[in-house]
């Protein structure tokens, strides 16, 4: 069987138990750099995820006879690779564990209600803003490419009245959330990894 196991943003203690359990339980764990250093105690074999997604699927061919589990920050189907393996696996050999996503933390933290929240993405694509902005209330997972700096651009190209909430190394010691005007935020700030939650002024 393959489990897709999602950990929680990052602090173990946003680990559920049974997240915990099938991954103590496997014989082969598979996950990002920092997602497999962020299990203690397994002793069995650990592989590092590459960037190829048709390597990991010949490594799950390979070891089909194994309970596997795969790893995934966050929640596996929140922009994590629960959406390719339930595309590529069968269903029959597939267990999607859901996890404690960090938009889900995000809003615990605001805090706000997440009711018909927009949830996207700017990972690899540029989003379409002119939609994105649209809805009165929104969180975007961020690459390096497009953050807080170019949402606030976004917003303040389209002269709208929007709050940014940035919320960076979310569980852990460092964790800082910042609410922002658009015009407040500049191309010198630098931002750790984060979530972006968009917000119509009140
Ligand atoms: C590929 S997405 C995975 C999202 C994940 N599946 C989830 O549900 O949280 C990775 C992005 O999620 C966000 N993210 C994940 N963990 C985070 C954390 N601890 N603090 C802030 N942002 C985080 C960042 O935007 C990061 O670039």
């Amino acid at each position: 069987m393959i489990y897709v196991v999602g950990i929680g943003p990052g602090d173990a203690s946003y680990l559920t138990k049974a997240a915990e359990a099938i991954i103590l339980s496997a014989e082969l764990l598979i996950g990002a750099k920092r997602n497999l250093e962020s299990i203690e105690n397994f002793k069995g074999e650990k592989v590092e995820l590459g960037s190829r997604l048709e390597d990991l699927l010949a490594l799950l061919r390979a070891n089909r006879n194994k309970n596997i589990a795969v790893l995934a920050s966050g929640d596996p189907l929140i922009y994590g690779i629960g959406k390719y393996l339930s595309k590529h696996v069968s269903k029959d050999n597939l267990t999607i564990v859901p996890g404690i996503s960090a938009v889900q933390y995000m809003f615990s933290r605001i805090p706000l209600d997440m009711n018909d929240l927009y949830i996207t993405s700017s990972h690899g694509k540029k989003p379409n803003f002119d939609r994105v902005l649209g809805y009165p209330k929104v969180a975007m997972v961020t690459d390096d490419l497009v953050g807080p700096s170019q949402i606030a651009d976004e917003i303040l190209k389209r002269d709208l009245a929007k709050v940014i909430l940035v919320g960076e190394n979310l569980t852990y010691p460092d964790e800082k959330i910042t609410r922002f005007k658009p015009e407040e935020i500049t191309h010198q700030m630098k931002f750790n990894r984060n979530v972006v939650v968009i917000l119509d002024e009140e």
